[in-house]
C-alpha cells in the first residue's frame, strides 16, 4: 500500500532509487559526538551542508543578503554528480513511458529543525501544485531536465484590499515566474514573504531538483503547506485594481484546495555521497 503524503515529510516508505552510493544513517550520526566519515565527502555538498548549519538558526531565520548569496554560489555550483546522480539514469531518459499519474518522488539529504536538504524527482509531465512555504527561506537548484515554474507573491493587501471579493477566500497574488527552466540553470531563492513564495513545478522532461528549506515544514510549529488554484484575474470582473498603475507583471487570484488527491509522493532512501556532521 502506498503512502500519501505532501510536502510534509510523514512517514517514509522506503524504496531504494538507483544507483548512488551509500545511505546515511542519521541514527546512528545522533549517537555519536563526531561522525568520522570517508575521504570521498563531495567538497560541494559538504559546502553546502555546513553553510546551512551557519545560516539556518532557526524558525524566524530570513538569511542576510551576503548569506543568500554564498549559499546561491555554492548551488550554483553544484552538479548532479556531487548528490550521486547521472543523466544516465533510466530514470531521466526521455521517451519513457509514464503509466497512470506520473508520481513525484523525494529523497531526504539531511533533515534537522533548522533546515532540510531534500532532492524531488519528477517524471515527465509530473505536477506539484501550488503551494506555499509559510515562514521559510528556500533555495531551487534545478540539477537535470527542464521544468516549468510558475510562482506569485502575495499582492499588497492594502493596496488591494478593496478588490478582494467577500464571497471567496481568493486572494490576489502577483505572478512572480511563469517559465521553463533548463538544467544547468541558476539557483531560485524564495523568502517568506516575497521571491514567489508560492509556486508550483511541472516536469517538462524527466528532472530532479534540490530543494534547501529553512526552517523546514512543521505542522505542530504553524508550518503546514497549504494548497492553491490560481485563477486568471479577469475572472473577477468586480476587481477595480488597475494592473498599469502596478508597474510590470501579472495577477492571478489564488484559492485554496485541498491537497490533490492525485498528489502522491513517495518517500525513498538517499543513496548519494554522505555528508560529514560534526555537530550532530
Ligand atoms: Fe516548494
Amino acid at each position: 500500500m502506498r503512502t500519501k503524503i505532501g510536502l510534509i515529510e510523514k512517514k517514509k516508505r522506503h524504496s531504494k532509487v538507483e544507483p548512488v552510493s551509500k545511505v546515511i544513517n542519521q541514527k546512528r550520526c545522533r549517537r555519536t559526538t563526531i561522525c568520522r566519515r570517508g575521504p570521498s565527502v563531495p567538497m560541494m555538498l559538504q559546502k553546502l551542508f555546513d553553510s546551512c548549519r551557519e545560516v539556518f538558526k532557526g524558525p524566524g531565520t530570513v538569511p542576510p543578503p551576503q548569506d543568500v548569496q554564498n549559499m546561491r554560489q555554492i548551488l550554483d555550483s553544484m552538479k548532479p554528480e556531487d548528490v550521486g546522480l547521472s543523466r544516465d539514469l533510466l530514470f531521466f531518459k526521455p521517451g519513457s513511458v509514464i503509466k497512470g499519474t506520473p508520481r513525484v518522488r523525494y529523497t531526504t539529504i539531511y533533515k534537522c529543525t533548522n533546515f532540510s536538504l531534500c532532492i524531488f524527482f519528477l517524471p515527465r509531465t509530473a505536477v506539484i501544485p501550488l503551494h506555499n512555504h509559510p515562514g521559510m527561506t528556500v533555495f531551487s537548484k534545478l540539477l537535470l531536465g527542464s521544468m516549468h515554474i510558475k510562482a506569485y507573491d502575495w499582492a499588497d493587501p492594502v493596496k488591494f484590499e478593496s478588490s478582494m471579493p467577500s464571497s471567496s477566500n481568493a486572494r490576489l497574488a502577483k505572478l512572480k515566474a511563469n517559465t521553463v527552466f533548463t538544467a544547468p540553470c541558476n539557483t531560485s531563492v524564495l523568502y517568506p514573504t516575497s521571491g514567489g513564495n508560492i509556486h508550483a513545478f511541472t516536469a517538462v522532461t524527466p528532472c530532479a531538483v534540490l530543494d534547501v528549506i529553512g526552517p523546514p515544514y512543521s505542522k505542530e510549529d504553524g508550518r503546514d503547506c497549504t494548497y492553491y488554484r490560481d485563477l486568471p484575474y479577469s475572472s473577477r470582473s468586480d476587481c477595480i485594481v488597475e494592473e498599469s498603475k502596478e508597474g510590470e507583471g501579472y495577477y492571478g487570484w489564488l484559492e485554496e484546495t485541498d491537497m490533490p488527491k492525485d498528489l502522491e509522493m513517495e518517500g525513498v532512501e538517499y543513496l548519494g555521497p554522505k555528508i560529514i556532521d560534526t555537530v550532530c
